[in-house]
């Protein structure tokens, strides 16, 4: 077993780009993980809003907006100022400048190769990504990472080659440049692969903004319920009697991640035998889920009241990732010979210098 304590100083790093108030999906693909890192590691958790800029560039005006909404639903989730760092990217300009030392020294074809690269060009037709910060943006991502001499990234699936795009990038870097006495600058993390249960929306499709399927952590208790009401469920059981299958069904995924193990076995039996209707099995699914989100709602209520809240604790944040990151900066302007004092050559003698 790993020792996960706080004590062996494995630091943790991961940000979440602005999309506005946070769906279930972010919860259990990403929140939920966070909120527990926090208690045994020491966390940077950042909004990334140069991020959202990549894509989003055309009309940013919602970055600011979505930024704070993503901080209330961090905050309504239980990331704790007094256990973990929470900052906004764009509040740290060392970020920008370690990108702009990376870029120096990663080769196009690195780039190229990243798989979400073509990928999501290809999804987000509508948006010209054929720029020079969309292609650069895994670098960006690597200056996050880097930057705190972060141990761990937790990430999903999708993210796992840009955290080894940052290894190699820290690789190259600490070969080009090594510090005093030979030392390693920048140490390479390892992704921590976050157990995501499935989590489909109400289409069962992926929960996704783009897809209009999902549930906001934030969403009153009667719109959860009708968004229950409409939400698919094994497409086999057409009819009220015939018998269904919940680890085909939606609902039923629904269930395994928010249902207690009593509502859990009343849900396979009853859909097996159709003794239950889907209905009241959408029912019991609400009541469960809404016994989750209540108290993050009743946190939120705190900040929403009084946003100042929240943005002093975004901006002590900010200090603390600031002093972090120009700490690492100074050790990476040094070994790039950036921050000699300006010294005129030496003459040699005889020259008169006119
Ligand atoms: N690229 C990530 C995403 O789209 C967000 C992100 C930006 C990130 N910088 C990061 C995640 C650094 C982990 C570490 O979800
Ligand atoms: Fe899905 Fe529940 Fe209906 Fe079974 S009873 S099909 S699990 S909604």
């Amino acid at each position: 077993m790993a020792d996960i304590s706080k004590s062996t100083n494995k630091r943790v790093v991961s940000g979440m780009r602005p999309t506005g108030k946070l769906h279930l999906g972010n919860y259990v693909g990403a929140l939920a993980n966070w909120v527990k890192l926090q208690e045994t590691h020491e966390c940077f958790f950042f909004i990334a809003d140069w991020h959202a800029l990549t894509t989003d560039y055309a009309d940013p005006s919602n970055i600011g907006s979505n930024s704070l909404e993503v901080a209330l639903d961090w905050l309504a989730a239980g990331l704790d100022p007094e256990r973990c760092t929470m900052f906004v990217q764009s509040h740290v300009p060392q970020h920008a400048e370690l990108h702009l030392l990376f870029s120096m020294i990663t080769p196009l074809g690195w780039l190229e190769r990243v798989p979400t690269y073509k990928e999501q060009q290809q999804n987000l037709a509508t948006k010209d990504l054929s720029t020079y910060g969309f292609l650069g943006y895994p670098v960006l991502q690597s200056a996050d990472i880097l930057i705190y001499k972060a141990g761990f990234v937790p990430v999903g699936e999708d993210q796992v080659a840009h955290v080894e795009l940052t290894r190699e990038i820290a690789r190259r870097f600490n070969h080009l440049y090594p510090g005093k006495d030979r030392t390693v600058i920048l140490p390479e993390p390892q992704p921590l692969l976050t157990p995501t249960p499935k989590l489909p929306g109400t289409d069962g499709r992926k929960m996704s903004k783009s897809y209009d399927n999902y549930i906001l952590l934030s969403d009153p208790e009667p719109v959860v319920r009708q968004k229950l009401k409409t939400m698919v469920t094994d497409p086999a059981r057409v009819r009220r009697t015939d018998p269904g299958n919940p680890d085909v069904c939606p609902v039923g995924d629904l269930h395994k991640i928010f249902s207690d193990k009593q509502t859990l076995e009343k849900v396979y039996a009853g859909c097996r035998s159709a003794a239950i209707g889907c209905i009241e099995c959408k029912g019991w699914a609400a009541d469960n889920l809404i016994k989750t989100i209540a108290p993050m709602q009743e946190r939120r209520r705190k900040y929403e009241e009084n946003p100042a809240l929240a943005l002093q604790i975004i901006e002590a944040g900010d200090a603390k990732a600031r002093a972090s990151a120009e700490s690492t900066m100074k050790e990476v302007r040094d070994a790039m010979g950036l921050s000699q004092n300006y010294k005129p050559p030496e003459r040699a003698a005889g020259e008169t210098g006119q």
